[in-house]
């Protein structure tokens, strides 16, 4: 029996309990980057995950941010990242959620990602919608840039990187209402999803980042693909470009001006 997107809520509902309870404490900080860091928390979070999943679903392959990859049958996969938003979460600022996403035969059927602090669930499962907090969830229907307002964010090697997202910053700042930068991916996508924002864009992106989101964002009836056009993928390097169908549409001819 595969996993039920209930299931998948329960779940992300105790490990999103987990952050909550850490939020505001003094954290132990590990630097995987100059920028990219992980705390006790985060591990914690996915340790939770993990060890549910492996009681139910022991021959599952589990993909996860911090514990990487948990070998078994590829054909039952779960991708996990237990705190999107660690930076944001560890400088105090209440943006940051669980992303939990099931795939069978490489295909996201599942996703859910949960915000404990607005005690927002937004969930999908393909072909049947999606939700929050089991509302169903629509893209916005913004009809162009100068009304919209979009969302983005910078990768973690941006100090050094020729690949740091400025530019198509820069262009969009001065085609849009605002362009927002929240600091976790897979709320950035709930966003486009719930019609709090028009799109979102980002390159260098983890599988574990948008699994859920990106399908969260298809069924609330928004499009996605890579940065440049290319069908999503999960298979890295991960760029994305989610959107309402029009705003999707306009995003593209911005991005594409040489
Ligand atoms: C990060 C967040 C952030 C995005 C980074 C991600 P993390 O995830 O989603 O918004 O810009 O690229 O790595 O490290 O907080 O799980
Ligand atoms: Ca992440
Ligand atoms: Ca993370």
């Amino acid at each position: 029996m595969p996993p039920s997107l209930d299931e998948l809520q329960t779940l992300a509902r105790q490990a999103g309990e987990i952050l909550r309870g850490g939020y505001g404490l003094e954290h132990t900080i590990q630097h995987k980057g100059i920028t990219d860091l992980v705390t006790e928390i985060d591990h914690l979070s996915e340790d939770l995950i993990i060890h549910t999943i492996r009681q139910s679903y022991p021959s599952h392959r589990i993909v996860t941010e911090e514990s990487g990859n948990l070998q078994g049958d590829t054909d039952h996969c779960w991708y996990i990242d237990p705190l999107d938003g660690t930076l944001n979460y560890a400088h105090g600022l209440q943006l940051f959620c669980v992303s939990m996403a099931y795939a069978e035969q490489q295909e996201v059927v599942l996703g859910v990602v949960y915000d404990p602090m607005q005690d927002e669930c937004f969930s999908a499962e393909r072909g049947r919608g999606a939700w929050l907090n089991g509302r169903p969830i629509h893209v916005s229907t913004t009809p162009d840039l100068i009304h919209s307002l979009l969302a983005t964010g910078f990768p973690y090697d941006q100090w050094d990187s020729p690949l740091n997202n400025l530019e198509f910053f820069n262009r969009f700042s001065r085609r849009t209402q605002g362009v927002r930068r929240l600091g976790s991916a897979a709320l950035d996508l709930c966003y486009v999803a719930s019609g709090r924002v028009d799109g979102f864009w980002e390159i260098s992106l983890k599988v574990w980042d948008i699994a859920a989101g990106s399908l969260i964002v298809q069924e609330a009836g928004g499009v996605v693909s890579q940065l440049f056009g290319t069908p999503h993928s999960l298979a890295p390097p991960i760029s994305i470009l989610a959107a309402n169908p029009v705003i999707y549409t306009l995003m593209q001819d911005v991005i594409r001006i040489p």
